[in-house]
């Protein structure tokens, strides 16, 4: 049956169940999240029940059979019902959920359209993304945990995102974390209609990638032998923990093929020039400075720094060869951020390269650094993306900035023709306090309450239209030196994260202070279903919109 049939169909069947659906009070919209571009609720709704069927548009078509399974498998799960997989059969006209992928059933390639009526569910959308994100939704339209009826209202969506890049950064760099909770990010990223997950897998306090070519690297610089409590730099008090841990390279496999099933990029952090303390403890030959480095217990910026030797662009090279070949996404993240340059100002090994190389000083010698990995990675058919630090000393060509000390950042990269993501700490950083930091548990610093989240725009109003399409869209970040546990990391990432995927899905001028609170507690529900440890917020009354 063709897309347009089932259209019409949809449209009939709409009708006929407001008829009957007629006399019934008024369903409550549902609690969707991020909030669809648009919605209309019709009469009455969909039960599931034990006689539903999943009829697909293309029963050969491998993704769709996946994508059908991975959303009935944890609904069968929850409900009993068995919700067979089927073929289309013309003569099927009730009780059946079907998932159509047709050239004509959306014009964005995330978006999709979703009817639910009394008699059927139809998702359709143009590429399987948009009907992953179509079957994010019919999870949601149905209740939360035990439900004595899994009715879901009847609704008509178009739904398609507003930004591009929807991300989310994880720092397990500070703080190691295990595969099976990098996976539980990821599926709660995807829940979210989110597509990138930043995967900052180097720091100065742990290399967590390994790297065949340099097993030092995490025989060495994956381990520090303690970690400082609290804030105590001076005078330093350790708690005298040895801390930790590393992704293999079949890991690191598993977690990009995770992604990829949930249309996730991950895109990996390699950091470079600076925050590579533990690089240096595994191979100090590349610093600029003789001596030995530990892998460092404190957090906060560490001035040596990698010096700029042909043997460091080889090391880098090597290491970025093995990460090209494990990362199949367009981004390799370089860092960039945080580069003091102190070293170099007195190394004779950075000055003959500023000599030979005509730079006015530094600040070049970091550009022209970063130059160089750029062509590198262009080369073998990657982009390189940066911290807002790689526009010091002048932008190479072609990469992408993530503007983080504000938005100065990426309205200078955007006006100058580059792609840009915005993470202003204002809005994005979540290991900043997201309340009151005397009632809440250690944090870095700041101030980030959810509303605060959720009132961020990520178009500055100083660019033009034309240079406002370099803004590809948002990410928030977790740094983790004071989230030693993933339950830290749950309660500063949730539910913030919720209200950032609304800010880079939803049109603008939909969005509602108001009516994302009356969404949310649902959404709790689902993450204590989840059994994610989010702060529970304390709700202002709903006055502001
Ligand atoms: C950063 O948070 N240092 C990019």
């Amino acid at each position: 049956m063709s897309i347009r049939r089932y259209q019409a169909f949809g449209l009939i069947a709409l009708l006929v169940g407001s008829a009957l659906g007629g006399g019934c009070a008024a369903p409550a919209r549902p609690s969707i999240i991020p909030l669809p571009a648009e919605m209309e609720l019709g009469r009455g709704g969909f039960d599931l029940d034990d006689g539903t069927r999943i009829a697909l548009s293309d029963p050969a078509d491998a993704e769709l059979r996946r994508l059908a399974n991975f959303w009935a498998q944890p609904i069968r799960a929850a409900t009993g019902f068995d919700l067979p997989i089927a073929g289309e059969t013309d003569e099927a006209t009730s009780n059946i959920i079907s998932l159509h992928l047709a050239e004509d059933a959306a014009e964005h390639p995330e978006g999709y359209r979703l009817t639910v009526t009394s008699a059927s569910v139809t998702l359709a959308a143009r590429m399987p993304a948009g009907l992953f994100y179509g079957l994010q939704t019919l999870t949601q339209l149905l209740p939360v945990g035990d439900a004595n009826a899994w009715s879901m209202p009847a609704v008509q969506i178009a739904d398609a995102p507003r930004f591009a890049y929807r991300g989310m950064h994880l720092d397990v760099g500070r703080h190691f974390f295990p595969v099976a909770f990098i996976k539980k990010y990821i599926d709660l990223l995807a829940m979210y209609k989110m597509n990138t997950f930043h995967w900052h897998l180097t720091e100065d306090q742990g290399w967590r990638i390994e790297i065949m070519k340099y097993p030092r690297l995490t025989e060495v610089g994956a381990s520090r032998a303690e970690t400082m409590l609290e804030k105590n730099f001076d005078p330093y008090v350790g708690d005298g923990q040895p801390h930790g841990g590393f992704y293999t390279q079949d890991e690191v496999r598993e977690v990009v093929a995770y992604a990829r099933d949930r249309y996730i990029d991950v895109i990996p952090e390699i950091e470079m020039p600076g925050h590579a303390t533990a690089a240096l403890a595994a191979y100090p030959e590349l610093a600029c400075t003789d001596g030995l480095f530990d892998v460092p217990t404190t957090w906060g910026i560490k001035e040596d720094i990698y010096c700029p030797s042909e043997e460091t662009f080889q090391f880098l090279e090597d290491v970025l060869t093995e990460v090209i070949d494990l990362f199949p996404g367009p981004y390799i993240h370089v860092g960039g951020d945080e580069v003091p340059k102190t070293r170099w100002e007195d190394s004779a090994v950075a000055q003959r390269v500023i000599a030979r190389e005509g730079l006015a000083d530094e600040a070049e010698l970091q550009s022209y650094f970063i130059r160089r990995i750029a062509s590198f990675l262009r080369a073998h058919g990657r982009r390189l993306i940066g911290w807002d630090e790689i526009l010091e000393g002048g932008l190479a060509p072609d990469v992408t900035v993530m503007s983080w000390r504000g938005m100065d950042g990426g309205i200078e990269a955007a006006r100058q023709g580059h792609d840009v993501i915005m993470t202003p700490t204002s809005h994005c950083y979540f290991d900043y306090y997201q309340a009151d930091p005397e009632q809440e548990p250690l944090a870095i610093g700041g101030l980030t309450p959810l509303d605060t989240v959720y009132g961020f725009e990520p178009i500055p109003e100083a660019l033009s239209p034309d240079e406002a399409r370099h803004v590809l869209g948002a990410q928030g970040n977790v740094g983790t030196e004071y989230m030693p546990t993933t339950d830290d990391v749950e309660y500063m990432a949730f539910p913030r994260m919720l209200a950032l995927s609304e800010v880079v899905w939803s049109p603008r001028d939909a969005r509602s202070w108001s009516d994302f609170v009356r969404r949310l507690p649902s959404h709790l529900r689902r993450l204590d279903a989840l059994g994610v440890n989010y702060r529970p917020p304390n709700l202002p009354p709903v006055a502001r919109s």
